[in-house]
């Protein structure tokens, strides 16, 4: 089982568990997360939602083999419905990085309401580097938060960045040392157990509503690229690279 979830004290964990693969997400573990949001949003005992990894590694993104199968073409593909379901859940969602955060890894937090990042964790959007072009809002959200100078360092070089890095640039709330990240992240999902849920619904739903239509159009018009680089002879010179073990040669393109 590769996603494990499990509801304590008002907490619904959903922990991503496939180190053997560095945590890569294929499409039947995005379906996996996706479920588990919809079954907390509806479960009233559930004040606030985790979202964690393994030691080491938080998610190498999406599953590459998986993805090249089963490109994702529409928004019925488990990777939209994911996204979809985290970005609309009504209830907080908290995220604790405790390793690498690649692709996805990273593009997911932009939609979590906290985020905290172990010490040895180092952040990538590196979609340029495989051919592709960002996601889920990604291309918008990231230079807003952080200036077009900085988002360009990540968005179009692809450089990883650590932990202290993504709080400085608004994407992360704190870095803790790696031992601690997951229990500080579920203090504060506790701290909504205290909480009128009512008004924390709401609230969330205002800090989100002067953004959401632009999001959800940067979204579509990423969707339509990013699914036509798939196809593209860039992205499966850097997949085959990836799984040969070797650099990309993109001096024919
Ligand atoms: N998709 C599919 N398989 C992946 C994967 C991914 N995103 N990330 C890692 N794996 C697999 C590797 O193929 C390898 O499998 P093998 O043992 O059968 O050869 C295994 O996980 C271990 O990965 P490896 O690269 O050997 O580990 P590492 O510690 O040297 O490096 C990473 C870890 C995360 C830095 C590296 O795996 C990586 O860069 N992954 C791809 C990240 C990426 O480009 N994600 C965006 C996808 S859109």
């Amino acid at each position: 089982m590769s996603i494990k979830t499990a509801t304590l004290n008002g907490v619904a964990t959903i922990e991503i568990a496939r180190p053997e693969k560095k945590n890569a997400i294929t499409g039947a573990m995005y379906s996996a997360m996706a479920d588990a949001l919809t079954v907390a949003t509806a479960d009233a005992a559930v004040r606030a939602v985790l979202i964690t990894g393994q030691p080491g590694i938080f998610t190498s993104g999406n599953d590459i083999e998986d993805f090249m199968q089963r490109p994702p073409g529409n928004l019925e593909s488990p990777a939209f419905v994911f996204m979809k379901a985290l970005m609309g859940c009504e209830k907080p969602v908290i995220a604790a990085v405790t390793g690498a955060a690649i692709g996805i890894g990273t593009t997911m937090l932009l939609h979590c309401d906290f985020v905290y990042v172990s010490d040895e964790a180092r952040l990538a959007m590196p979609f340029v580097s495989l051919g592709l072009v960002p996601e889920f809002a990604s291309s918008l959200i990231v230079p807003q938060l952080m200036g077009n100078a900085r988002a360009a360092e990540k968005l179009l070089l692809g450089d990883p960045f650590t932990g202290a890095d993504a709080v400085e640039c608004g994407i992360a709330n704190a870095v803790l040392p790696a031992s601690e990240v997951v229990k500080h992240a579920r203090r504060v999902a506790e701290r909504f157990n205290a909480l009128p849920p009512g008004a924390v619904r709401e609230t969330k739903r205002l800090m989100r509503r002067g953004r959401s239509a632009a999001i959800l159009e940067t979204i579509g018009v990423e969707r339509d690229l990013f699914g036509a680089r798939l196809q593209s002879p860039e992205a499966k010179e850097a997949f085959s690279a990836f799984f040969e073990k070797r650099k990309p040669d993109f001096s024919r393109f």
